[in-house]
């Protein structure tokens, strides 16, 4: 078992990393001082494979446990889903002494979180992730929220989770395309932080696609604690954790313009990654070797190297819609070299040239 401190002073949380690990979530719950009710959102795919897992722990510990569930898939991280789900909370009379436990993968940590974070004007959550995207970068940093017809992740909130509990046996019953999407997160902290872990992914990334439990640990672990030392510094993300976002602004753009169904988040990601390295090469940043070898690693571990093909006019749009979009201008992750970042600023109209996507 490893556990991990996201140090944030008042905000400062564990994440607990441990095979078969849910079995002692209402253990951990407890100690760390939760009450009252404990309403698990969760949705159809996940709720009968871990609900029972999940539940008998909480009542063991002496909760009362209310299950809850918003359809599954990117498409319902909506506002709709959302008041549902506080109908839910409010049926199961979740209040300021209670708490949410997210089990799921990124889509349920994000509403489920985002609901904790104002429901009530903000009651105490738990991420228990079940994908590798989730158990690598969404349940940890706080980010919370909801899509808006017009970009992702439009509305939300910072609110840090009060505890991580991450069990990796759950990746048991993923299915290889959201295993892949998540290594798309993974392979970004070793582009962008650490050229070491990105040696440790090319190494190993037989066994990771064999999902070797021991393997799968070391990358969940590896990953946690570069996302968190990137947090630690930059909780709402100042400067520096817009590092973590190399690979979606374009990524984001090619999610959307799929109507969120098309590509799953981490391989819109890959596709961003794949274009974010030919803005770095084209800006000299990296050079042609390294484009390559990121690109090879990207496309061995099953990630799509295609880029999809849409219209000057939607590419545009859809990557002005970015909400780090200051004044026409956007914040751009570069690698340098490998295991290291850059910042740059460019206009939509810029990226499409950089990237290659217009000649
Ligand atoms: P997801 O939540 O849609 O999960 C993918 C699919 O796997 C779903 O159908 C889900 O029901 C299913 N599933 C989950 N766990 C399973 C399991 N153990 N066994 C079988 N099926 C399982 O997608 P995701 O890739 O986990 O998350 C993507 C979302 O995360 C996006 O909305 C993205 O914006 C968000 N995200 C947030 C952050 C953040 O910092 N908050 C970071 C990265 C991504
Ligand atoms: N996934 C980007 C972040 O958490 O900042």
């Amino acid at each position: 078992m490893s556990i991990l401190s996201v140090n944030l002073a008042e905000n400062s949380y564990d994440i607990v990393i441990e095979r078969g690990a849910l079995t002692s979530l209402g253990q951990r719950c407890r100690a760390v001082g939760l009450k009252g009710v404990a309403a698990v959102v969760s949705n159809p795919t996940v709720a009968p494979l871990y609900g029972a897992a999940v539940q008998a722990s909480l009542l063991a510990a002496g909760f009362t446990v209310a299950s809850i569930e918003i359809p599954d898939g990117e498409e319902y991280k909506n506002s709709t889903t959302l008041n549902q789900l506080y109908d839910s909370l409010l049926s199961a009379g979740v209040d300021r002494g209670s708490f949410v436990v997210a089990l799921g993968g990124g889509v349920v940590g994000d509403v489920a979180g985002y609901a904790a974070a104002t429901w009530m004007r903000g009651i105490p959550f738990v991420q228990v992730p079940t994908t590798l995207l989730a158990q690598v970068d969404s349940s940890v940093g706080g980010k919370t929220g909801i899509d808006h017809p017009k970009g992702k992740n439009l509305i939300g909130a910072f609110y840090q989770p009060r505890l991580v509990l991450i069990d990796v046996d759950t990746l048991a019953t993923l299915d290889q395309r959201q295993f892949r999407a998540g290594l798309a997160e993974v392979i970004k902290y070793g582009v962008v932080v650490d050229l070491q872990f990105f040696e440790f992914i090319e190494t190993n990334s037989a066994a990771i696609l064999e999902m070797d439990p021991d393997i799968l640990i070391k990358i969940v672990l590896r990953s946690c604690q570069l996302k968190a030392g990137v947090v630690e510094l930059d909780e709402r993300e100042a400067g520096l954790r817009a590092i973590l976002n190399y690979g979606h602004t374009l990524g984001h753009a090619f999610e959307s313009l799929s109507g969120y169904r098309g590509l799953v988040h981490g391989e819109a990601v890959a596709i961003g990654m794949m274009l974010a390295v030919r803005v770095s090469a084209a800006e000299g940043f990296c050079s042609q070797k390294e484009l390559l070898r990121i690109s090879t690693l990207i496309t061995r571990c099953g990630l799509p190297d295609e880029i999809p093909h849409y219209d000057r006019q939607q590419l545009l749009d859809a990557i002005a819609a970015d909400k780090k979009s200051k004044g026409g201008n956007l914040t751009f992750i570069c690698n340098r070299g490998i295991g290291n970042y850059a910042m740059s600023h460019h206009t939509p109209e810029e990226l499409l040239i950089l990237s290659g996507l217009e000649a």
